[in-house]
């Protein structure tokens, strides 16, 4: 069953299949289980213009609902990468007379909490309502909606032209992508820049890391993909950049065509796909693959250590958890919890698996054996907060870019 590209109208055809799943961030109440939304897990290449993304529709009101659980500022080092974004930004693109920046998707304002400190005038546009009070509880300004097509002209009228959009982790989950660049370019001043930064398809096909394939992830982008996108609704690639977050992302600078130099790197990167095989469907296929055998390596691992009487529990609840459970087939009764620092997260269950969400102190009060890190691109900073665990004796079990035990 193939379907038209998002972007370009193109033939896609499904790729990697990881079966039925449930939405990654819908963390149920325990006893309010029994109408769990489930949805095909399939991902496809578009033919023509190389862009990767999820099979099935999703409207999106059901995803980013008024408790969308997921808050930016939750890992100290994302928090910081954020406000480094915001000093680049002010140091950079918002020095004129009185800039402005608009950020799609500002969740609890980890980014424009800074700009606001420098006085300089912003907008968030989040639809959750939750993390859009604590981003104005920190100073932000936050327009309620969706942005869309629609919503540039009214912003545009009552803010003026933008110098700078940003989204980071929220472009790649928008399945109207094509709105939101036609939108983007409404409100871009002449030589304003669309910049945004979402987990990089090179590095997930590189690490095996296909949990990041969830309900949310409409697309995993690419630079070759990037720059076709940006092309057909009137924008030119003009910058790209790896960053290191989320297992492997990619920064996006997009602006009117002509207006700004295109930096060497974005031909770089066009490159390393190219020698990386990254737009071909068999790339995908053998990443499927692979995937596969990750799943079988996780569950013989877990399988001989229950059958050794060892205990385990799981650490970090984000999203990606609800695939790696689901795909994998684990459950509570090999791993009895699962610990997260979101409080909003805690006393739910991981969407489908059904493992409980406690707190980080329960995990400390019950030390497993050993402990499954589904946060794994959190390693650096969970592994030293919890020193105390592995000085105990306590062992990480990671399944990324292939199962291991450190
Ligand atoms: P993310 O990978 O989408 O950023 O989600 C990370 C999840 O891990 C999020 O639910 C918060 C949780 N987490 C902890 O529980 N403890 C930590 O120290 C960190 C950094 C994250
Ligand atoms: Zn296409």
């Amino acid at each position: 069953m193939d379907i038209s590209c998002r972007i370009c109208g193109g033939p896609v055809k499904a790729a990697v299949d990881l079966g039925s799943h449930p939405r990654g961030n819908a963390f149920p109440k325990p006893g309010d289980t029994s109408d769990e939304f489930f949805f095909p897990l399939v991902v496809g290449m578009c033919d023509s213009c190389t862009m990767v993304q999820l099979m099935a529709d999703i409207p999106q009101e059901v995803r980013y609902h008024d408790e969308y659980p997921y808050h930016a500022s939750n890992s100290v080092v994302h928090s910081r990468h954020f406000e480094g974004i915001a000093e680049r930004f002010l140091e950079t693109e918002l020095t004129g007379p009185d800039p402005f920046i608009a950020e799609i998707g500002s969740n609890d304002g980890v980014m424009l909490a800074r700009i606001a400190r420098a006085g300089v005038r912003h907008l968030g546009i989040e639809p959750s309502r939750q993390v859009a009070e604590m981003s104005r509880a920190r100073g932000v300004q936050v327009l309620s909606r969706f942005f869309d097509e629609s919503a540039a002209e009214p912003i545009r009228a009552e803010h003026g032209p933008a110098d700078v959009i940003f989204g980071a982790n929220v472009i790649a989950h928008i399945a109207h992508l094509a709105s939101v660049l036609k939108g983007a370019r409404q409100l871009l001043g002449p030589r304003g820049v669309f910049v945004f930064e979402e987990p990089y398809l090179g590095s997930v096909v590189e690490q095996t890391a296909f949990d990041i394939l969830y309900d949310e992830h409409s697309f995993v982008f690419s630079v070759r993909a990037i720059r076709a996108a940006a092309e057909l609704y009137g924008l030119e690639l003009v910058d790209v950049e790896h960053v290191e977050l989320h297992g492997g992302s990619m920064r996006y600078t997009l602006a009117k065509p002509g207006a700004r130099e295109i930096r060497p790197a974005v031909g770089e990167w066009l490159a390393r796909e190219e020698a990386q095989r990254l737009g071909e469907h068999a790339t995908l296929e053998e990443f499927a693959r692979r995937a596969a055998r990750v799943r079988d390596d996780l569950n013989s691992l877990l399988r001989s250590l229950r059958a050794e009487g060892k205990t385990i529990a799981g650490y970090g609840a984000p999203a990606k958890i609800t695939t790696v459970t689901n795909y994998c087939g684990i459950g509570p009764d090999t791993v009895p919890f699962v610990c997260d620092s979101t409080p909003s997260k805690q006393g739910r269950l991981v969407a489908g698996s059904h493992i409980p969400v406690v707190s980080p102190e329960v995990f400390a009060a019950n030390p497993p054996d050993y402990a499954i890190l589904f946060a794994w691109n959190h390693a650096g900073e969970i592994m030293r907060k919890e020193r105390e665990f592995a000085e105990r004796g306590g062992r990480w079990i990671l399944y990324v870019p292939e199962v291991h035990v450190v």
